[in-house]
């Protein structure tokens, strides 16, 4: 059953009658561009086929009620939450993340209750955004019952900045705006090549399948407990090192005056200034491949964002170099880790007639380190957010 079958499902057994309209959003993987979009740089994702899917109808009152559909089949349900009382910090668990959309949504006058039920099989902890495609896809729903049009791929970006802030200031995790976008607005069969600091986005054609390739994800399923406080240390060092230059960010640092900037900073923030620099230039150098049709020639590119983030930026751990390694002595053109790092996914870019080689190296690479084996599946880039029409006749009117 699809994401979206099964919250209309899950929708008729909490409250008993159709839900008006079913909204639904990706995960994400970031080819390329990692720990740059807070520092105003360059990413590269495409779009996972798993979803998240929010059913929802309006409620006459100003409450919201939210719902999610466990792995166990079991429906969890929170609030009703008055809207008028969300603050940060007045719900909890996975409840603040709907909860901070809707938060969010209020100062852009969207001010209807609605019952919210999700459901999806994007992995948690894995490194894949579920929580960007939950906020994106409860952004949808919100808006969707508002009565305002399908979004343009620009108010879609503008989306993702509400949904980045719902997680932000809301649920208080320090993200950028990645994945957000990535889930709103991808294409089908594209990477997103997005600049941070100016918006623009271009929809770069990523046909793995035509050049006899494969994007291989390993979710190594394991994540350390530092994770958090690590991601905020390397985001602070960074604004750190930016300030200490006079800059706004660390992308007015040319390539070229990588070690002039060096010089002016203290040793410790160097590294992570390095990796900034040189992962917003392989962004680019990846996006010339793209474009030129010479995706075999990426894997360099993919092992050296690997190498900086795990030498540089040092949010690598032994799983991910595991997942990395064994991956590319299996025969891989390239892999590194993605995400926020300590933990989650690595990708492998894998010839298509290798793909189970490389499953089983990992496999076993796993085993003899005694670690429970990975979970692995080839990516193909999928379509972004939008409206779900085809729901086979379950929905109610209006
Ligand atoms: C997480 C964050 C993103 C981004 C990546 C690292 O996924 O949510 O905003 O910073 O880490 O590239």
């Amino acid at each position: 059953m699809t994401s979206a079958a099964e919250a209309v499902e899950a929708f008729h057994a909490t409250h008993g009658r159709a839900p008006s309209g079913v909204w639904s959003a990706p995960g994400r993987v970031n080819l390329i561009g990692e720990h740059t979009d807070y520092n105003d740089g360059f990413v590269l994702p495409f779009a996972l086929p798993h979803r998240i899917a929010a059913a929802a109808s309006a409620r006459q009152d100003k409450l919201l009620t939210v719902s999610t559909l466990g792995s166990d089949g079991r429906i969890q349900q929170e609030g009703p939450f008055e809207l008028g009382e969300l603050r940060p910090g007045s719900v909890q668990g996975w409840a603040a993340y709907p909860a901070g959309v809707a938060w969010v949504l209020r100062s852009h006058g969207v001010t209807g209750g609605a019952d919210v039920v999700l459901a999806g099989d994007v992995p948690t902890g894995a490194g894949l955004s579920s929580s960007a495609a939950l906020e994106c896809a409860v952004a949808l729903a919100l808006l969707g019952l508002d009565g305002r049009a399908e979004p343009s791929l620009t108010e879609r970006a503008e989306i993702a900045t509400w949904a980045q802030r719902a997680e932000n200031e809301f649920v208080g995790a320090p993200t950028g705006v990645l994945d957000q976008t990535a889930s709103l607005c991808c294409i089908e069969g594209h990477a997103l090549f997005l600049d941070v600091r100016s918006g623009e986005v271009e929809q770069v054609p990523f046909d793995t399948a035509a050049a006899g390739l494969r994007v291989l994800v390993i979710d190594t399923r394991a994540k350390h407990a530092h994770s958090e406080s690590g991601y905020g240390d390397r985001r602070r060092g960074t604004e750190r090192a930016a300030g200490l230059l006079g800059l706004n960010s660390l992308r007015e640092i040319e390539y070229d005056g990588l070690t002039a900037a060096a010089d002016r900073l203290p040793a410790d923030l160097v590294p992570l200034v390095r990796h900034v620099v040189t992962e917003n230039r392989r962004v680019l150098d990846m996006v010339e491949l793209l474009r030129a049709n010479r995706l075999a020639e990426t894997g360099p590119l993919l092992d050296a964002s690997h190498a900086s983030l795990r030498d540089d930026y040092r949010i690598s751990c032994p799983e991910l170099d595991v997942a990395v390694d064994s991956a590319k002595d299996a025969g891989a053109l390239g892999a590194r880790m993605i995400g926020g790092g300590f933990g989650g996914s690595a990708i492998a870019l894998v010839r298509e007639s290798e793909v189970d080689t490389v499953q089983q190296a990992a496999t076993t690479a796993f085993e003899r380190s005694g670690w429970r084996a990975p979970r692995m599946f080839v990516a193909v880039p999928s379509a972004g957010a939008g409206r779900e029409h085809d729901t086979s006749g379950v929905l109610s009117p209006g």
